[in-house]
C-alpha cells in the first residue's frame, strides 16, 4: 500500500492513476483545501478502482495519527504532495505557509517512524535553484536563497528529509519538478486554479475559453532569443510516471537509509512566446495577447539537465509541449462543460 497525501490535487491525482494502473493499492489523504472530492470519481472512471480516501488535515498531528492508526501498519511507502503552493499568497501569509508545509512534512515523518514505513517521495521544485548561473541545471547546481516563503518551504523540507534520513531508517527521494502542464488524456482530471490564474498555461486556456480577455506576456526584453522568459514545461502524466519510478527505486533498495534528489523536466527550454505559438498549432486557437512589464521575482531562464533521472530512475519525459497544451485545453473545455 502507498499513502498519497494531496492525492486529490493536480499532480497527486495523475500520480494515483499511474500507481493504480501499475498495480499499487493507493490510499489518499487530503483535506480538500485546494481540490474536490469528485476527483475520486474521476480516478475511478479512469482506472476502474476507487482509492480509499481520508479527509484529514495533515497539519494536525492528532488527526493524522488517528488515520495512521488505521492504515499505517499496511503501508510500505508515502508520496507527500500535500502543501500550499501559491507563491504570491505565501509572500502575504508566510506563517500559514511555514506552518502548513513544514508541520505537515514533520507530522508525516513522525508517523512513518512510528509505523516503520521506509520509503518517502517528496514534491520539491526547481524554484530552489532561483536564477541559475548556467542552464541546464543539474542536481549539483547550488540552491539559491528563495524568492518567496513558498520556495523557502521547499528548500527547508528538503533539508528536513535529508537530516531525518541520516538519523533514522528512512529512504527518501525529493523530485524537483520544473513547470508542470497538461492533463490526463481522458480530460477527466487536470489543474484547478482558484480565481485568476497566476501560472501561464491556465491563463492561456482560460483566455482561449473566453473567460479572460487577453494574456499579458510579462516582459519581452529579457536576454533570450525572442526576449521572453524560458521555462521547462513538463507534462503532468510524465511527472506522475516519475513518481512511479522513484517509488520502484526506493522499494527495491535494501539499505536502511538513503536520500537523493532528481530534476524532473523535459531538458528542453521553451519561451513564453513559443508556448503561445505552439498553443495555436496544437488547438487552432490564436491567443489574444499583449506584452506588459516584467513580473517581480521572475527569472530569465531555467531548464533541467535530466541525465540523472534518465539513468538512475530509468525515466524520461515522453510528451512534448504540444501534447501538454492540447491536453490542458481539452481538460479546460471538459471541466467548463461539466460546470455549465
Ligand atoms: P494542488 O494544490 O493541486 O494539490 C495539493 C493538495 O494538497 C490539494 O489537494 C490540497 O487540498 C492538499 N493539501 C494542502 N494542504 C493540506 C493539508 N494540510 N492536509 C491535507 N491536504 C492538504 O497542488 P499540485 O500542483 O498538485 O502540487 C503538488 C505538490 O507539488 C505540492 O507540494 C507543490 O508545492 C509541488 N509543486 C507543484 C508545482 C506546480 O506548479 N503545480 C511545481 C513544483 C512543485
Ligand atoms: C511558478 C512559481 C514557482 C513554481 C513554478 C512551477 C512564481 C513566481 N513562481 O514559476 O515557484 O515552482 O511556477 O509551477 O509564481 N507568464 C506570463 N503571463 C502570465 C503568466 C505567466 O507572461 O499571465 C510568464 C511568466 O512571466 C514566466 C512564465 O510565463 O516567465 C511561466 O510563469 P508561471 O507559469 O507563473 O511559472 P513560473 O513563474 O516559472
Amino acid at each position: 500500500m502507498v499513502i498519497v497525501t494531496g492525492g486529490t490535487g493536480y499532480i497527486g491525482s495523475h500520480t494515483c492513476v499511474e500507481l493504480i494502473g501499475n498495480g499499487y493499492e493507493v490510499v489518499i489523504l487530503d483535506n480538500l483545501s485546494n481540490s474536490e472530492e469528485s476527483v475520486l470519481d474521476s480516478i475511478e472512471e479512469i482506472t476502474g478502482t476507487r482509492p480509499q480516501f481520508f479527509n484529514v488535515d495533515i497539519d494536525n498531528a492528532t488527526q493524522l495519527a488517528a488515520v495512521f492508526e488505521k492504515i499505517g501498519s499496511q503501508a510500505k511507502s508515502v508520496i507527500h504532495f500535500a502543501a500550499k503552493k501559491a507563491v504570491g499568497e505565501s509572500v502575504k501569509e508566510p506563517l500559514a505557509y511555514y506552518r502548513n508545509n513544514l508541520d505537515s512534512l514533520m507530522n508525516i515523518l513522525v508517523e512513518m517512524e512510528r509505523f516503520q514505513i521506509p520509503n518517502l517521495v517528496f514534491s520539491s521544485s526547481c524554484t530552489v535553484y532561483g536564477q541559475p548561473e548556467v542552464c541546464p541545471v543539474t542536481e549539483a547546481t547550488p540552491r539559491k536563497e528563495a524568492e518567496s516563503p513558498y520556495g523557502n518551504t521547499k528548500s527547508m523540507c528538503e533539508d528536513i528529509i535529508r537530516d531525518t534520513a541520516r538519523a533514522q531508517s528512512l529512504k527518501a527521494i525529493s523530485l524537483r519538478y520544473f513547470n508542470p502542464i497538461g492533463a490526463h488524456e481522458s480530460a477527466k482530471i487536470g489543474e484547478l486554479p482558484v480565481g485568476i490564474p497566476n501560472n501561464l498555461v491556465p491563463y492561456v486556456t482560460q483566455t482561449a475559453a473566453g473567460i479572460r480577455k487577453e494574456l499579458t506576456i510579462f516582459g519581452d526584453d529579457y536576454d533570450t532569443e525572442d526576449g521572453t522568459c524560458i521555462r521547462d514545461f513538463i507534462h503532468v502524466v510524465d511527472l506522475g510516471k516519475a513518481h512511479l519510478q522513484a517509488l520502484r527505486k526506493l522499494e527495491t533498495e535494501t539499505i536502511r537509509s538513503s536520500y537523493d534528489i532528481f530534476n524532473i523536466g523535459t531538458g528542453k527550454g521553451s519561451s513564453v512566446l513559443e508556448l503561445v505559438n505552439t498553443f495555436k498549432q496544437a488547438t487552432g486557437i490564436a491567443i489574444n495577447f499583449k506584452v506588459g512589464p516584467r513580473r517581480d521575482g521572475d527569472i530569465t531562464a531555467v531548464f533541467a539537465d535530466t541525465t540523472k533521472a534518465n539513468t538512475v530512475l530509468n525515466w524520461k519525459a515522453e510528451l512534448g509541449l504540444e501534447e501538454g497544451l492540447r491536453s490542458s485545453w481539452n481538460w479546460e473545455q471538459n471541466y467548463r462543460s461539466k460546470k455549465a
